[in-house]
């Protein structure tokens, strides 16, 4: 039987969801939202493009969880996206009674399904999203260090002149302002980037990194970023459902992991059939640990306003 791949949210990043895992031929694709009629349009769109585009995946539109029911995977996508002045963390309460309903349906629809959040404070809502669906730690995990390392590698590729697919890098921490590009883990080639870059250069690189979802909204000034976050999603897409057991950032639930107890938060993982099958434990440098706490501190404190 033909694995099956529920996107919730059909805005921009769910509909983007949707065509490249479309296109990656992973499985069929059912787009849920609660507007009627955008996912049923958007899947009728899509599928209409698979004989040009070569794809044979079944893409349907719902308004209704039921047709979610045993679905491999899910992707989180739905939420308010941020719009100039606004950070992640505004989005705090309206983003958590949304995921939290999907999550208590998914559970009651899909209780043996995987899950990537994409929504919004990413780390709080992956938290409030197991919370609410009671799943293992291991099927939930939240879509922000593939994104935030791809954005660090884009601006590495860019400095240097060189092919994007031979760069490599790593950012940990939560998705916002504290989150911590690590250049000693990014290289080219298998060069470290400290090796073919002045400091000024990697300083400016970071900083273009952290902020690199707020230079998007500002330039869309309309809402967010949405194909590198949707590409993002299907490369782990791909990791769990292909047993791929890729070393990817992403937010997964450290219990002790990096003196961080529970807590949603951007670390390296093995990401395969088992979803999140190992944390990996880099040996930190004093100020790179110092950053990860930091970060970590943040959003203990967003946590709390949810009474967590
Ligand atoms: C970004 C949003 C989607 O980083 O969090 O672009």
């Amino acid at each position: 039987m033909k694995r099956k791949i529920g996107v919730i949210g059909a805005g921009n990043v769910g509909a983007s969801v949707a065509v490249y895992l479309a296109q990656a031929n992973l499985a069929d694709v059912i787009l849920l939202d609660i507007v009627e009629g955008i996912p049923q349009g958007k899947a009728l769109d899509l599928t209409q493009a698979g004989p040009v585009l070569g794809y044979n995946s079944r893409v349907t539109g719902t308004n209704s969880y039921d047709d979610l029911a045993g679905v491999d995977l899910v992707i989180m996508t739905a939420g308010l996206a941020r719009k100039p002045g606004m950070s992640r963390e505004d989005l705090l309460n309206s983003n958590a009674t949304i995921v939290g309903g999907a999550a208590e349906n998914i559970a009651r629809v899909s209780p043996d399904t995987f899950v990537i959040v994409v929504s919004n404070p990413l780390d709080i809502m992956t938290y409030h999203f197991r919370v609410k669906s009671g799943f293992p730690k291991n099927r939930v995990v939240g879509q922000a260090g593939v994104l935030d390392s791809i954005r660090f590698r884009a601006f590495i590729a860019m400095e240097l002149g060189v092919a994007a697919t031979d760069t490599q890098a790593l950012v940990m921490g939560g998705h916002g302002d504290t989150m911590v590009p690590l250049p000693r883990f990014s290289s080219v080639g298998g060069i470290p980037i400290t090796e073919l870059l002045s400091k000024e250069k990697i300083d400016a690189i970071v900083d273009r990194t952290r902020d690199g979802g707020g230079e998007i909204v500002r330039l869309l000034k309309t809402g967010s970023a949405y194909y590198a976050p949707a590409a993002a999603s299907v490369d782990m897409a791909r990791a769990i459902l292909n047993d791929e057991k890729r070393l990817l950032a992403a937010s997964a639930l450290c219990e002790g992991e990096y003196g961080i107890d529970n807590l949603y938060i951007g670390v390296p993982v093995i990401l395969g059939a088992d979803g999140v099958e190992k944390i990996i434990e880099l040996k930190l440098t004093d100020e790179e640990s110092a950053m990860l706490k930091n970060s970590a501190a943040t959003y203990k404190e967003a946590l709390a306003v949810l009474g967590y």
